[in-house]
């Protein structure tokens, strides 16, 4: 079967009646159409449910029986527009429905900030398990390039005690963190900040200072696929071949780090390039189970 035969509002509307059809029936579209995944999820199946359940207001994963609930004609048609958005724009399906979740908390997300994937969660999951002793919790944390908040959120649940601020140069991302913050009410524990790296923060303050900055080289952007030319670029690129921000970051995180202070980074393919630039530096590199590379740890000693 072609996907001009599946892809007609008249299936969905009139043949289709369950969260199940659904699923399977955007899961078909999607799987005969040329999409990247690779913003949440890795297959047709998990993109589609990935768009439906936001869209009716239900959390990321819900009991089998839920999944033999109708839809409403009104919920079939919404579902097909942006169906069609996603194939035939190859706009992310976090765009489409404007949230998502990193490491368990719900986010607001738009095209203002980069959709949330660093494996980061991964060490936020495992609580930094042989990363950080787990008896000297960080009090004073630096979440810098921030994008949505997704990393200052899920510290501040990882760790209770702690005050975070969350550093962005754009300040479309600050009012996307800001809403974030609102939305899980943590007003009082992190303090989105607009600066560039480190010009506007104070010094020696940190004990821990986490980041994903953009490191895509300019030149790789056009190679990338359609579903990234709609994220911000200040959040994907950086000068000097892709390594200019990570450099930056290096240098000067030993002045913003308490003694003993860590900083953790993600670099991502250009683990090879710093560990070239830097052969007197001992990077600790984080070995990730879930997929991805390049994040490493140093100690400020
Ligand atoms: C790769 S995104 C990461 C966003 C978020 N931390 C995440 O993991 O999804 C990089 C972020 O760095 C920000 N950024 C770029 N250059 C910056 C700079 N010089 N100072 C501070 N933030 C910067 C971008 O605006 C973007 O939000």
């Amino acid at each position: 079967m072609k996907l001009e035969q599946i892809l007609k509002k008249k299936i969905i509307i009139e043949e289709l009646f369950s969260i199940q059809d659904v699923v399977r029936w955007v899961s078909s579209c999607f799987s005969m159409s040329n999409l990247w995944y690779g913003h949440g999820s890795d297959n047709p199946w998990d993109e589609a449910v990935n768009l439906i359940l936001p869209i009716l207001g239900l959390p990321p994963y819900i009991w089998n029986r839920v999944y033999n609930s109708r839809l409403s004609i009104k919920e079939r048609k919404i579902i097909f527009e942006l169906v069609i958005k996603r194939i035939k724009k190859r706009i992310p399906v976090v765009y489409l429905t404007n949230k998502t979740w990193f490491c368990g908390y719900e986010l607001y997300i738009d095209n203002r900030v980069l959709i949330p994937r660093s494996p980061i969660s991964e060490l936020i999951n495992n609580k930094f398990k042989s990363i950080i002793s787990s008896h000297n919790h960080p009090k004073y944390i630096l979440d810098l390039c921030t994008g949505s908040g997704c990393i200052a959120i899920a510290c501040s649940y990882l760790f209770p005690n702690a005050h975070i601020d969350a550093v962005d140069i754009s300040l479309d991302a600050i009012n996307v963190v800001e809403h974030n913050i609102q939305l899980h009410g943590l007003e009082n524990r992190i303090t989105p900040i607009c600066s560039n790296l480190f010009n506007k923060l104070s010094k020696y303050t940190y004990d821990l200072i986490i980041s994903n900055p953009p490191y895509v080289n300019k030149k790789d952007i056009s190679f990338l696929p359609k579903e990234y030319s709609y994220e911000p670029k200040i959040g994907l690129i950086s000068d000097n071949k892709g390594i200019g921000i990570i450099e930056k970051i290096i240098s000067m995180s030993p002045f913003f780090l308490k003694k003993n202070g860590i900083l953790i980074c993600e670099v991502g393919d250009k683990m090879i390039n710093i560990i070239e630039k830097y052969p007197d530096i001992y990077f600790q590199w984080i070995n990730i189970k879930n997929g991805g590379i390049g994040i490493f740890k140093m100690e400020n000693k």
